[in-house]
């Protein structure tokens, strides 16, 4: 079996009660810990940026993935770093040197993805998915938490999937928006080895329940 991550994203967490559920996260199955970076021009959402990384890092043991839904992201790499990500993933449709905001990243020692908008096709990555820890497949808009989630992105994982062992990259699939239990089974089927869960985690009546769940599905 593939490997399963499961990593809530905190947009949907309580920011007044930020520590007990980054301890909720810390006692889970979760894998990693979703962050998500807004900056109101590349998204129409502002969310919020070091601070918080900060405080989760110096609570949190599990792996940051930093998803940046902001444009230049070249000019923050370096300071995300420093506050604590240990993925950067940016969006393809953001970054004008892709490979080089890659490199930036990788040649300080963290792991890099690249996240691809609902309507930007797969093969837009022929040429950098031999760079790329991790592909980020957004299943909604980005934006919001809470989304209804895009069928589509059943298709794409499966030609990511075919793309990462044609070019025999070890290159891990993850998925972002309205995942639940009605498809994370299909999405791991299809070939997705992280999924982010907000909404379906954080409005659960039992969270770390619902994170076992999520990853057992
Ligand atoms: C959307 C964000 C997601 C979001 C997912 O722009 O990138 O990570 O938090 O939230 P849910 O799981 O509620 O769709
Ligand atoms: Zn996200």
């Amino acid at each position: 079996m593939l490997k399963r991550i499961i990593a809530p994203s905190i947009l949907s967490a309580d920011f007044a009660y930020l520590k007990k559920d980054i301890e909720m996260i810390e006692r889970s199955q979760a894998d990693w810990i979703h962050i998500d970076v807004m900056d109101g021009r590349f998204v129409p959402n502002i969310s919020f940026a070091f601070p918080v990384l900060k405080s989760v890092r110096k609570h949190s043991k599990k792996f940051l993935d930093v998803h940046l839904m902001i444009v230049e992201p070249e000019k923050f790499i370096i300071p995300f770093i420093e506050n604590g990500a240990d993925l950067i993933t940016l969006h393809w449709e953001a970054s004008s040197h892709l490979h080089r905001n890659i490199s930036l990243i990788k040649d300080h020692g963290i792991k890099a993805g690249v996240a691809l908008n609902p309507s930007t096709p797969v093969s837009f990555l022929e040429d950098s998915i031999q760079d790329l820890d991790i592909v980020l497949i957004m299943s909604v808009n980005p934006g919001f938490g809470g989304q209804k989630f895009i069928e589509n992105t059943y298709k794409k994982i499966v030609e990511t999937k075919e793309l990462i062992e044609r070019k025999n990259t070890p290159t891990l699939i993850e998925v972002d928006g309205g995942i639940s239990l009605e498809n994370a089974s299909k999405l791991y089927d299809c070939g997705a080895q992280v999924l982010v869960a907000g909404n379906t985690v954080f409005t659960a009546e039992d969270p770390e329940k619902m994170i076992e769940k999520l990853k057992q599905a």
